[in-house]
């Protein structure tokens, strides 16, 4: 192998030039304190942080990122910490999907402005494992990613709750009566108890092990919890590891291949990912010139079962009885002969190589293929003329009765007139009723929120329901469950056929032969589509007028256009 040279480096540009520009940096990173010893012949390592007092998930990054320098200084780096945009899922509005993509820019900008040879990227909370990654992988040099890692369980009187999954869960109780106030309390004191993102198989855990099966972390880095000192030892290893992928100019085009975007597909199988995983692998292939379609993971989904036992897919266990039964090496192990091992990882060696030796603790939590706990895999996509461009699903999150399923839609335009609906007591619904929300898809919503699994309706919680056929061209999160159609694609805002539904048409749902349909003649769709006319643009400036010009639909990933790798040329580094 090859190595660089310290003249080759990026950061030489800034740092070993004899002339007026270089006089210029040495003398303010001097005036920060550094001497030359702190920089010359050395790589620049940019940690880069998304922390914030406002980030739960990503309270510990402070001491992480000084855990990661510790390691970036043994190896003989660099290291700065550059903080990028924290995404908090729970208390950005009107949606964290908004932001995905400013994160992304800032993060490409950052690194491309600053003198950075290498990254490693702190991320964990929903969106920030995307946002970061498809920025670096744009920006081009070599980086590693560290996962936040999971919070500790939820605890309640003795019960583990998890996150997201059981809040759900138990507000639906509270709703119909089932459980009051006092109890309510005490799980909001218990759900979550330590930092770290959320422990059950939503898209934060989903992600994190997708960024490790595409090979940008350290194997086992995604399972680990959040509070253990396993997560210190890693985070010193991620600087320890970039400096070296720096000197081996190991960027992100060596590992990102179509082979490891397949891997990192039948790992999301088989862990029940959360169906965002959708959107961002996609937007992520796109960032990295890998065509990665809707059909691959429907194909990939009929082979792969669901092997990871863990919740919302599984009944029981969280993240951190996933860690401790192997964690994702030991579950790649089981799906050896559907992985291409000899991928390229940023350990600079195979995936195959990373994951030899792994072993499973526990095999009720991590599952033979033999012995799923659902014999496909997590997600499937469906078309139709609801959903030209395709629907998702995530059928072993739902009743199977609802698997093939017709029934009269009651549809909704705007999330507020449907949650004044679903309150009221004597709605007349049945469980046979498919409820429909639109006009919250990417441009819609704005920002595709995680409106999906819409909450069942009051008047059915009372009858003993708990699951109904729900459909909309909006996202749910990864911790959701029940029979939700989501991510129809056109969405309503811009005339997708979504838009033409009406309250009484039946709508048809087929995951067997993957269809959704509404039971319309064309002729009927064409008079209501020389009917209708586009709602008001929801922005009028700013960033939000920008997102609406430029953000792409659900099957293709949801990235604005003009960032997609082959929209033009890109300027090169600057020369001066
Ligand atoms: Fe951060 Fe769920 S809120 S991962
Ligand atoms: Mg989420």
């Amino acid at each position: 192998m090859t190595r660089k040279t310290y003249e080759e480096l990026r950061s030489a540009r800034w740092f070993a030039r004899d002339d007026f520009r270089g006089f210029g940096h040495r003398s303010r990173t001097l005036q920060m304190g550094y001497a030359p010893e702190d920089w010359a012949g050395k790589p620049v390592i940019a940690i880069i942080n998304t922390w914030s007092d406002i980030n739960p998930c990503h309270q510990h990054f402070r001491q992480r990122a000084e855990d990661v320098r510790r390691g970036v200084l043994q190896a003989g780096g660099f290291p700065l910490e550059l903080p990028a945009m924290s995404v908090s899922e729970n208390f950005v509005k009107p949606t964290s999907m908004l932001y995905r993509n400013m994160l992304a820019m800032e993060v490409e900008e950052t690194i491309r402005c600053y003198p950075v040879d290498g990254a490693v990227l702190m991320g964990g909370c929903d969106k920030t494992t995307p946002g970061l990654v498809m920025g670096a992988v744009s920006a081009g040099v070599p980086f590693i990613y560290l996962p936040a890692g999971p919070m500790l369980r939820g605890n309640w009187r003795g019960k583990a709750l998890g996150s997201g999954s059981d809040a759900f869960k138990y507000w639906d109780e509270k709703r119909a009566g089932t459980i009051g106030e006092k109890e309510w309390a005490e799980m909001e004191m218990g759900i979550a108890r330590s930092y770290g993102h959320c422990m059950t198989m939503g898209t934060a855990s989903t992600m994190t092990a997708i960024a490790e099966a595409l090979g940008l972390s350290l194997p086992g880095a995604s399972s680990i919890p959040a509070a253990d000192a396993n997560h210190i030892r890693m985070a010193a290893a991620c600087g320890r590891r970039i400096v070296e992928m720096v000197w081996e100019d190991l960027t992100p085009g060596k590992i990102l291949t179509p082979a490891a975007f397949d891997n990192a597909v039948t790992v999301a199988m088989a862990t029940g990912c959360s169906t965002n995983a959708v959107i961002h692998m996609i937007a992520m292939a796109r960032r990295a010139g890998v065509p990665l379609t809707l059909d691959d993971f429907d194909a990939r989904s009929r082979t792969i079962p669901v092997i990871a036992n863990v919740r919302p897919a599984g009944s029981t266990y969280l993240m951190e009885d996933f860690f401790y039964a192997g964690g994702l090496p030991a579950l790649m192990t089981r799906l050896e002969g559907r992985l291409d091992g000899s991928c390229l990882t940023v350990t600079g060696r195979s995936l195959g190589e990373n994951i030899a030796g792994a072993e499973v603790f526990n095999p009720d939590v991590i599952r033979t293929l033999d012995d799923p706990i659902y014999a496909e895999g997590s997600l499937a996509v469906l078309r139709g003329n609801l959903a030209p461009d395709g629907a998702v699903i995530k059928p072993v999150a739902c009743d199977p009765k609802f698997h093939v399923h017709s029934g009269p839609a009651l549809v909704f335009d705007s999330y507020p007139q449907l949650k004044e609906a679903l309150d009221d007591e004597d709605l007349p619904i049945t469980p046979d009723h498919v409820l429909v929300l639109r006009n919250a898809g990417p441009k819609g919503g704005p920002g595709m929120p995680e409106w999906g699994m819409i909450p069942m309706p009051k008047a059915l919680l009372k009858q003993g329901h708990r699951d109904m056929v729900r459909l909309s061209d909006a996202r749910m999160s990864g911790t959701s469950f029940g029979a939700c159609v989501l991510h129809v694609a056109p969405e309503a805002f811009i005339g997708g056929p979504l838009a033409l539904l009406r309250t009484g048409d039946i709508v048809s749902l087929d995951v067997p032969n993957r269809r959704l349909d509404m039971l319309v003649s064309d002729d009927e769709l064409a008079r209501r589509r020389a009917e209708w006319s586009p709602p008001p643009a929801r922005f009028g400036r700013g960033y939000g007028w920008m997102f609406s010009r430029h953000i792409e639909q659900a099957d293709k990933g949801c990235d604005f256009d003009y960032l997609r790798s082959d929209f033009g040329a890109s300027a090169g580094e600057p020369d001066i």
